[in-house]
Formats: C-alpha cells, structure tokens, sequence
C-alpha cells in the first residue's frame, strides 16, 4: 500500500483558489482581518533531500543512530538553505547539500558507498537544471569524490550528457575535479554486507534494508528549479548495472514548467515507469497537484513490485514527498521558516 510522507504538501490548485478568496474578500475586510486570515505568501525558495528509502524500523533504530542521521541530513538541509537565502542558483543549492551527503559514509553515494559484486565502489550521478532543461549524468566512476560535481561539469561542458567510466574519469582529471583513490569511497560496513550478501545469497535490499541514494530539488528566488541525485547504486550488482539515478527522466528530472523530481529505489522499476519525467509530465499536461502526481506515479512503481521514494519541488514552492517504503530520510527547508528532517512514516 501507498504510504505518503508525514509532510503535508499544500496544493497549487487550492492555493491559487485561497489567493481569489483572499483577493475577493480583502475588499470587505477591515485591514487588521485581512492580516490575520491572508494565506501566506508562497515561499521565495524552497528545498527537499532525501538519503534513502527503506525499512527504517524505530525499534531497530538506537536513539543516537536517529540523532546521528537526522543531524547529517540538516547539515545538508542548512548548506542548501544557505545558498538559496543568499540568493544563489536552486542548481548550486542542490550540489552543496548532496556534497556533504556524498562526503558522509553513512549514506550510500561517494565515500561510503555500497560494493559490488567484483568489490568496487562504483558512482553515479546526475543534474538538471529546469530553467534550460540542460542535464549532465556520469556513471561507473571509481576516483571520483563528488561525482555530483562531475555530473555539473558534464552539463556544463554541454557537449555531451551522459559519460561513463574511464572516459568519464578522464573528463573529470581534465575539467580539475577532486580525485580520491579508489580505497577512499570504501569503508568496512559496506564491504561486510557484500560479503554477507554472497555469503547468504541475499539481494541488495535484503542486506541492507534500504536504498541510500542522495539527492536533492530546490527552488531558488529567481523561479527556477533544479534536481540532482548521487549513489552508489545496489550492494553487488554485476556487469556493469546501471540503476535510474544517473538517467535522466528515471531517476532525476527538473523542468520550470512542471517541477523538479530526485528518487530513491529500485532503480531497475524507475527505470521502467521514468519515473522523475512521468511525475513532471503529470503536473504540466494534467494538470495533477504535485502530491496527487507523485503518489500517482508511486504507485505505478508499487504495482509492478517496486519500492522506494521521491522528493519533489514546485516552481511555486511546494515540497512533497512520496514513498512506498518504511521510511525515507528526508528534509525540506523554505523562506517561510520551514526546516524540518523525519526518517519514518
Ligand atoms: N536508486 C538507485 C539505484 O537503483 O541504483
């Protein structure tokens, strides 16, 4: 069954039909009710993260691994606030927060990343930015310490908008990005659920009871918005698997007439469903609040035995969240004074 976040998104249709409210009765109103009745204003700037959906089960959860959890998720939270109330890029908002995220081995993209099947620790990462639609994605990157970075300079450069490999390597020691040997993305909790993965025979999700993919949406006070996500993918996949993170449209996906999506997941049913581009789509051609499109399209993930989450942004500010999973890491800060992290339903 379709679970949706504790956050309550408000939607853009009963915004705008509260705005005529408000406008048609503020002419009948002293001053002093008009103040205390106006809806308020629709942010100015607006940002979501996630690090993961899963089983995220309180019970099994040491009070302190919540704390420790929710504190990297507001480090992440503060850094993209920070550049949106400064008046930065939504684009710049999304890398500072996915940066730290990436840099934290608790979640599963850059340093801290899952293994795969032959022991390596291999990145994807894509970003859009809704305003030109412009896009960059790499995957399979082993020395690469902010592949999120590495995805800015590829839709920068603007030549191509997906690399992979040793070509995307090559790219990123030519453009000046940080390099890290591969033994630095490694740390011993994912190399333990490799081996207890092959050991045991299990899945990825068995192993790890959640998928720890980063990501990030935001809007900034010019009225664009921008998506970026970063992963390491699932604990042992082969040949060269290549989930939805770094593909655009599945599991990343900004446009300033719609919205901008970053998902969570089994990336192999995002893939099938395009998820990120099916949300949008939703919201531009059917007009569907950005709540009712996402669960929409949750549950066409749910239906064909997927699970995970999204995040969402508005160009008028909303943030929602949807997930068919225990939990989602998740926070989203606005110029209103909304900053706020959950991990559970
Ligand atoms: N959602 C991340 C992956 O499937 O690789």
């Amino acid at each position: 069954m379709l679970r949706k976040a504790d956050f309550c998104a408000s939607n853009a249709l009963m915004n705008r039909m509260l705005s005529r409210f408000a406008l048609i009765f503020s002419t009948m109103l002293p001053v002093a009710a008009i103040a205390q009745d106006a809806p308020a204003e629709a942010p100015k700037w607006s940002i979501a993260i996630h690090g993961g959906a899963g089983t995220m089960d309180r019970s099994k959860m040491t009070d302190q691994q919540q704390a420790d959890y929710k504190a990297a998720l507001q480090a992440a939270l503060d850094a993209g606030s920070s550049v949106l109330r400064g008046g930065g890029t939504a684009m710049a908002a999304v890398e500072a927060a996915i940066v730290i995220m990436e840099d934290d081995p608790k979640f599963n993209a850059g340093r801290g990343a899952v293994f795969t099947w032959d022991g390596k620790n291999e990145l994807d990462a894509a970003v859009m930015d809704g305003r030109t639609r412009a896009a960059g994605a790499v995957t399979g990157v082993t020395t690469v310490r902010h592949p999120i970075l590495l995805a800015d300079a590829v839709m920068k450069d603007g030549r191509h908008v997906f690399l992979s490999g040793a070509g995307a390597e090559e790219f990123a020691q030519e453009h000046g990005l940080q390099m890290e040997p591969p033994e630095w993305f490694a740390t011993p909790a994912r190399k333990e659920s490799l081996d207890r993965l092959k050991a045991e025979q299990l899945t990825a999700y068995d192993v790890d009871h959640k998928y720890g993919t980063v990501g990030a949406v935001a809007l900034d006070q010019q009225g664009h918005v921008a998506a970026g996500t970063s992963t390491g993918g699932l604990t042992g996949k082969r040949w060269g698997r290549i989930g939805d993170s770094p593909i655009i449209g599945a599991g990343t996906y900004a446009d300033d007439r719609a919205c901008a999506v970053s998902a969570t997941g089994a990336g192999e049913y995002f893939i099938k469903v395009g998820v990120a581009h099916e949300i949008c789509a939703r919201i531009r051609l059917l007009g569907d609040a950005p709540q009712v499109a996402a669960d929409a399209v949750m549950q066409e993930v749910a239906d064909l035995g997927g699970d995970g989450g999204v995040i969402v942004v508005t160009p008028s500010g909303e943030a929602v969240f949807s997930f068919n999973t225990q939990g989602m890491y998740r926070g989203r800060a606005d110029s209103s004074g909304t900053s706020e992290v959950a991990i559970f339903n």
